[in-house]
């Protein structure tokens, strides 16, 4: 993984004082951070902190109740949805969303259909691409005339990754990728994020696994009841206190 400076960077996605209320829950509050072209940023918390529900509102499934979302310059707050994927906003789900009706080649393509919608230029490039993300997901063996099915909950989860990379965004939300995979499944996570800091694409990792997340994350935020108690690099956040009190040292960290 690479290790940039921001200091003379500009960032590609920006979150300014973002709050989001369900009834009497404040789900986020004042949240604000940034993100660079081919930088890790985890985002972390406990259950129901509110982690989802900024994915949420980053890719316009939510509406904000008040606060800027600025891509590239631009607040994208009243853009629809299917708008911030095609300007490069894309994401994966905590429970793997794909076309249960259709093969895993139709599945993927929706990638492809997306660069395609982005103007992205070299789309020619794609079955080259695609084999490349499917060996780095170890999707190889895998028969694409297959059905959604006839994959396990692991490569399905590997499979929403590779197409969101084949969509050539800038911007990429994952959302708890390592939750319920094995060892070796997570390590073609690593792969596929690799791919995506390689291409500059800036990741918002949210994450239960605090090996992986400390381990590759160059800055971090963290959220309790919808607040930002605390950001920063993994050593930092490690040794907060608050961070400590509220998550690490509590019964859902690290393994879950
Ligand atoms: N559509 C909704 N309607 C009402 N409340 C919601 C909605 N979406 C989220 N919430 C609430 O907002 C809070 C934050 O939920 P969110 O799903 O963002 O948490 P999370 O940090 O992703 O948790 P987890 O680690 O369990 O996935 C919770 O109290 C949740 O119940
Ligand atoms: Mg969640």
């Amino acid at each position: 993984m690479t290790s940039i400076s921001n200091t003379q960077k500009q960032p590609v996605l920006k979150l300014i004082n973002v709050c989001k209320r369900f009834g009497g829950v404040v789900a986020a509050n004042e949240i604000s951070f940034e993100l660079y072209a081919g930088e890790i940023f985890g985002l972390i918390g406990p259950n129901g902190s509110g982690k989802t529900t900024l994915i949420n509102l980053i890719t316009g499934i939510y509406s904000v109740d008040s606060g800027s979302i600025v891509l590239d310059g631009k607040n994208i707050v009243r853009m629809p949805i299917h708008n911030r994927a095609r300007v490069g906003i894309v994401r994966t789900f905590q429970h793997p969303r794909l076309l249960g009706r259709c093969d895993i080649r139709a599945n993927i393509s929706l990638g492809k259909d997306l660069a395609d919608k982005r103007k992205i230029p070299d789309t020619d490039k794609y079955q080259e691409r695609m084999g490349v993300l499917l060996e780095a997901a170890g999707l190889t063996n895998v028969d694409l005339s297959d059905s959604i099915e006839k994959l396990s909950y692991g490569q399905q989860k590997m499979l929403e990754i590779v197409r969101a990379l084949l969509s050539k965004p800038k911007v990429l939300l994952l959302d708890e990728p390592a939750a319920g995979l094995n060892r070796k499944e997570m390590s073609y996570i690593i792969n596929l994020i690799d791919f995506a800091v390689k291409e500059d694409i800036c990741v918002l990792l949210i994450e239960h696994a605090m090996d992986l997340v400390m381990s590759i994350c160059q800055r971090l935020t963290v959220l309790n009841f919808g607040q930002q108690i605390a950001s920063g690099i993994p050593s930092e956040i490690q040794e907060n206190p608050a961070v400590i009190k509220a998550y690490l040292g509590g019964s859902r960290n690290a393994e879950n």
